[in-house]
């Protein structure tokens, strides 16, 4: 065990992710159990450079590990960009005794992270969490899980008015730039096309699809829309697209936006954050710095924190065809 780690900070950056307390939970309780003392950082960056710092012990953090959101909050800090923010920050975390952090978030905080640990030597250990599930070096980010569950219930409820209509659904879901949440939750709730970034289906395709799906006898549908996709066309936009060439078709759109970001983690996303959390802290005591915890077959790995950066986390091929067998 290291000797010269005797405070950790833990923060959460970026935007928030249903497992985040979880996360903040197993930071403090695997701090303490090793007696090492734990730090709370407010507002992500922004609350390093500000000094808005709370001491934190096991019971600061009871009744967390099902809450959604992050109690330590979450922002996107552009003075943390600065050298003159960094400079700010680096001075509050000696004062303060912190000589290590964790951080929660995805690859933009990772990226303050590894400019950090540049510049200052800080050490410094990456917990990947976001709903978006787009970073390499981990199959599951956190709060992935629980943004699939919600974006299922919800395509659920959707297919009940969708039936009883006989109406086609376009359904965004969020990803940014990535097509995780569309494709797996489109797989899950039974739609009928899935439109994600990294595979351009083509306007002409979809719309011999949904030619295709009526003349099989299907009344209702839903198609899944990443809010990434490059089809070229907003989801309101293609709507008018579709209702134009196929005038057959009452078509609805329901942009799920920021509920895919709340609620309760599931039983996945809290176990997951446990884990990376316990992970996290060993690491740092054990002299590791740099790096993003995360899971890999089930098994927990490392990956240095440039890789998970740079790299990227492809979708699985497979699953574009499981989806089209499943709308036959
Ligand atoms: O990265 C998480 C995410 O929810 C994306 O899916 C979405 O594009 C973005 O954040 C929305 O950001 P904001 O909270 O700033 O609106």
């Amino acid at each position: 065990m290291s000797k010269e780690i005797k405070k950790i900070g833990v923060l959460t950056s970026g935007g928030d992710a249903p497992g985040m307390n979880a996360a903040i939970r197993s930071v403090v309780r695997t701090c303490a159990y090793h007696h090492i003392e734990c730090v709370g950082i407010y507002r992500g960056y922004q609350g390093m450079i500000e000094g808005d710092f709370k001491e934190m012990g096991p019971r600061s953090v009871n009744n967390i590990v099902n809450k959604g959101g992050t109690i330590l909050k979450s922002a996107r800090s552009k003075e943390f960009m600065t050298p003159e923010g960094r400079k700010k920050a680096y001075d509050n975390l000696v004062a303060a005794g912190v000589n290590a952090l964790v951080i929660i978030g995805g690859d933009g905080s990772f990226t303050g992270a590894e400019v950090f640990n540049e510049e200052y030597g800080f050490p410094v250990m990456g917990i990947p969490g976001t709903i978006d599930n787009d970073i390499f070096g981990t199959s599951h980010t956190l709060g992935y899980d629980t943004a699939l569950n919600t974006v299922v219930e919800v395509i659920d409820k959707i297919r009940d008015t969708a039936s009883s209509h006989n109406r086609l659904f376009f359904v965004e879901v969020m990803g940014r730039d990535a097509g995780h949440i569309a494709l797996n939750a489109g797989i899950g709730a039974g739609a009928e096309e899935i439109l994600i970034p990294e595979e351009d289906l083509g306007l002409d395709r979809l719309l011999e699809s949904l030619k295709k799906s009526k003349a099989s006898g299907k009344s209702s549908s839903i198609v899944v829309i990443a809010e990434g996709d490059k089809i070229g066309k907003n989801v309101f936009e293609l709507k008018d697209y579709v209702e134009e060439n196929l005038p057959e078709y009452d078509v609805r759109v329901s942009v799920l936006g920021h509920m895919q970001r709340g609620g309760a983690p599931t039983c996945y996303d809290r176990v997951l954050a446990s884990r990376l959390g316990v992970k996290a802290v060993e690491s740092i005591l054990e002299g590791k710095s740099n790096f993003m915890v995360g899971v890999l077959q089930d098994k927990i790995a490392l990956t240095p924190l440039e890789q998970a950066i740079k790299g990227k986390s492809e979708i699985d091929r497979e699953l574009l065809r499981v989806s089209d067998i499943m709308s036959t």
